[in-house]
């Protein structure tokens, strides 16, 4: 069956095998709503959550009884099943601070936790407003455009006059592997993209590194935090760079994807190796930068999308990546992404969009999303 289960200790879409294909959706919560739109538009969404990763039509479906109406199913995923959808829901900070200093409109001020800061600015960002942030996201991940595509329309319908979608990104082609059944897939700079991610039967690396512990508020813990970030990639700069300078910036080699000081995929990078006394992996090649051992044992856990959203003047095509990394404090993204200041890579990319989300644990069967945190 192609149905991945709704119910867990985790929400969906985290450890799951990465899907092929994504929608992304961000969402503002209209203005003078309170703590009881909150809590319903959460339980209407659990409620379709439930249906849609189910591969069933919502509510009366395509065709209600009475035509008079409009159906509660916009129709066009019919027939096509699950396709292992999954919806991971993820909380903003702004509800839980308001927009300004005097409102705590869904009275979760004192709910917030110590961990959820607000990612810093960095070096060489270029992020625009209209595509960062939000008070709510979803994360729709499917074998099939479709059926990603439909679940999140069908959601932001159900959101009317509480929430309303701020924006949203589509993506192809998981640029992550999170199992390790799964082969590791090329991203837009012909690499493979994955290979040293936390995986999904790693089980106390998952509880060091990604579930929300001990050190977190209880109504989170099993949950984890949501970074994405919208990475525009000059891929036609890219493509004029050679070979051997490709496999330097990245440190790994291209069709293989082994580090530059070994030979197979799986090997372990050494990053002490040295030819004529130059280190084999560049000081600044991305996967030293981004390794571990250089960010004191932080990992994070990588489930993005590339994306091409049409083209420019010039005639380049509108190329990137769509970046989600899951993380128990969002901390620990910043300490990667603050290591990749000096990184080769930044020649070819720009962050141009950034959200923080507060991703709740798994939602159990006759609870709702996040129930805890209202409790
Ligand atoms: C590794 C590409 C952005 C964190 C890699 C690898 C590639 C890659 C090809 C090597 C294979 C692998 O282990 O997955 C890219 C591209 C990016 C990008 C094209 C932007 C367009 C980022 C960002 C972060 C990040 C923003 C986090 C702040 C990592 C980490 C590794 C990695 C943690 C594994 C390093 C290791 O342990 O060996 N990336 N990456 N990457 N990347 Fe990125």
């Amino acid at each position: 069956s192609s149905v991945v289960p709704f119910h867990g200790d985790h929400q969906a879409g985290i450890v799951t095998p990465a899907q092929d294909r994504l929608h992304f959706a961000s969402f503002k919560m209209v203005d003078g709503s309170g703590r009881d739109d909150l809590i319903e538009l959460l339980k209407d969404w659990t409620t379709a959550a439930r249906a849609l990763t189910q591969g069933k039509a919502l509510g009366s479906g395509v065709e209600p009884d009475n035509a008079l109406l409009p159906p509660e199913d916009t129709g066009e995923a019919e027939g096509l099943q699950a396709g292992h959808l999954t919806l991971t829901f993820g909380l903003g900070r702004d509800l839980f601070t308001g927009t300004d200093d005097d409102g705590d409109p869904y009275g979760l001020r004192a709910r917030l936790p110590e961990q959820f800061q607000p990612l810093p600015s960095f070096a060489f960002d270029l992020l625009e407003e209209a595509r960062s942030g939000g008070d709510l996201c979803i994360q729709a991940c499917a074998d099939d455009p479709q059926i990603a595509v439909h679940a999140i329309r069908n959601l932001a319908r159900i959101a009317v006059g509480r929430a309303h979608l701020f924006w949203s990104q589509l993506g192809f082609g998981r640029t992550s592997s999170t199992s390790p059944e799964q082969a590791t897939p090329g991203n837009l700079f012909g690499f493979k993209d994955g290979t040293a991610n936390v995986m999904s039967d790693e089980t106390e690396a998952l509880d060091q590194h990604i579930w929300v512990g001990e050190e977190g508020p209880e109504w989170l813990r099993g949950g984890s935090y949501l970074v994405a970030r919208r990475i525009m990639m000059t891929i036609e700069t890219w493509d004029r760079a050679s070979l051997d300078e490709q496999e330097r910036i990245v440190g790994r080699s291209k069709l293989e994807g082994a580090p530059l000081s070994g030979a197979r995929e799986f090997d372990e990078p050494d990053f002490q190796a040295e030819s004529d006394g130059e280190p084999v992996i560049d000081l600044a090649s991305h996967v030293r930068l981004a390794h571990p051992e250089n960010n004191d044992g932080a990992r994070i856990l990588r489930r993005g999308y590339n994306y091409v959203d049409g083209s420019n003047t010039l005639g380049q095509m509108g190329a990137g990546l769509f970046f989600i990394s899951f993380q128990k404090d969002p901390g620990i993204f910043s300490r990667v992404q603050r290591s990749l200041k000096p990184d080769l890579m930044n020649e070819y990319i720009r962050h141009i969009g950034s959200g923080l989300w507060a991703v709740p644990p798994g939602v159990r069967s006759g609870e709702f999303l996040a129930q805890a945190l209202f409790e």
